[in-house]
């Protein structure tokens, strides 16, 4: 039975920058309810009404993977151990994005799945790219020109798609005899500790456990065989999952994950409850801070436009009376305005300069990159803001 345990209210779609506020691009403007659930038979935390991907994943789709210094190192070193562990003679990407962990294999070896035709086209020249959502359909059009996969690898993305069941069967009807299904996704025991609620919006339909996805993977003739915590979006989990009859054991740090989330009570509704508690006061303490320094005349911005941080400008409703910009360094970002509350969103060479008092971590997931690289900002006194683990001044 699935439980509702949070409401974050009227949410935009987060990847969605307008290029103009203007009173006809405003009323096309798409809004749903945010409400996240969990179900209380397979401990699956998820969004309760899943927005249309056709809507999400569009030729617009403004992350990119390559963006930071700490995701490049990340894929890349990840693609060095998976290489090594498993051996793989072809290798498969659900959701490639612009190619961030593909281009470590050789180019032969990889097949690349990206339904966001813009990011298709940075890598179709590169290596084999589908410019298509995974499905049943997809994985038997690729099966027939190509061999059995050996290594699926997916980061970020199984969490984004809705249907579940089509998205496993998919997967089994390509992985070879041996093969190993990777998936990389935030993990529900970091949200909860860490209070990271902003992980819930439209494109995370669900956020993983080690709990959940080992009932989920039963039902579709795979299991998860083990798990890595990867620090990863502020503590990921890498699964490894293959079929039912392989051969491969059950890890002991996966037994001693699940026994971590069942101690976390994250097999138990109450666990939600109190955390929807916590972010209803995470809620209250930023606005209150934010109110506190603008009375002060404090200039105020915000630091990544990150899909995160959709979720918290809509929940507490801020808007640009708050924060003066957002910065951000992906060209595609700058010149738009934040899904939503509408903030102008500029490069941080126009932005992030002497005037700025305060800047909201809206990238809290690359807080030491960002520290390391800002640190003549620190010195001159600037400070920044996050409401992660909780909402506090980082000097
Ligand atoms: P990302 O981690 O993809 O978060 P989300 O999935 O919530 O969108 O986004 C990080 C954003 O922050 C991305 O747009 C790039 C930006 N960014 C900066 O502007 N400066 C930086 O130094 C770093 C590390 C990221």
């Amino acid at each position: 039975m699935k439980k509702n345990f949070l409401n974050l209210g009227k949410q935009p779609i987060a990847n969605s920058f307008l290029s103009s506020i203007s009173k006809k691009s405003l009323k096309n403007e798409y809004f749903y309810r945010l409400i996240i659930c969990f179900d209380t038979k397979n401990f699956l935390v998820s969004v309760k009404n899943p927005v249309n991907p056709k809507i999400q994943y569009t030729d617009k789709y403004a992350h990119r993977a390559s963006e930071s210094q700490t995701m490049r190192k990340a894929f890349k070193s990840a693609a060095k151990k998976l290489q090594k562990r498993f051996k793989p003679r072809k290798v498969m990407e659900i959701g490639s994005n612009d190619g961030v962990f593909l281009k470590n294999f050789p180019k032969k070896k990889v097949i690349a799945v990206e339904p966001c035709k813009n990011l298709a086209n940075l890598t179709k020249k590169k290596f084999k790219t589908y410019p298509n959502f995974w499905n049943k359909k997809l994985s038997n059009k690729i099966s027939k020109k190509h061999s059995k996969v050996d290594l699926i690898f997916s980061s970020n993305t199984i969490s984004h798609i809705p249907n579940l069941k089509e998205s496993f069967e998919a997967i089994n009807n390509i992985l070879s005899d041996r093969g190993v299904l990777v998936i990389e996704d935030p993990s529900l025991s970091s949200v909860i500790k860490i209070n990271s609620y902003d992980q819930f919006y439209d494109e995370h339909v669900y956020v993983f456990s080690a709990l959940s996805i080992s009932n989920i993977v039963k039902n579709y003739q795979l299991k998860l065989f083990d798990v890595e915590k990867i620090s990863n979006h502020g503590g990921s989990l890498r699964y490894f999952i293959t079929k039912k009859k392989n051969p491969f054991k059950i890890t002991s740090r996966l037994n001693k994950i699940i026994n971590e989330e069942k101690k976390q009570g994250l097999n138990n509704f109450a666990t939600f409850k109190k955390f929807a508690k916590k972010v209803e006061k995470s809620k209250q303490k930023l606005v209150a801070l934010l109110t506190k320094l603008k009375k002060k005349n404090k200039k105020i911005i915000s630091y990544g436009a990150t899909y995160k941080s959709t979720t918290v400008f809509n929940y507490c409703k801020i808007d640009n009376k708050f924060f003066h910009y957002v910065t951000d360094t992906t060209k595609n970002k700058q010149g738009k305005f934040t899904p939503g509350m509408h903030i102008p969103i500029l490069s941080p060479e126009k932005g992030f300069n002497e005037s700025v008092d305060y800047a909201y971590l809206g990238a809290w997931n690359f807080k030491k990159e960002i520290m390391n690289k800002e640190k003549d900002y620190l010195k001159r006194g600037g400070r920044f803001i996050t409401h992660v683990p909780q909402v506090r001044i980082i000097k």
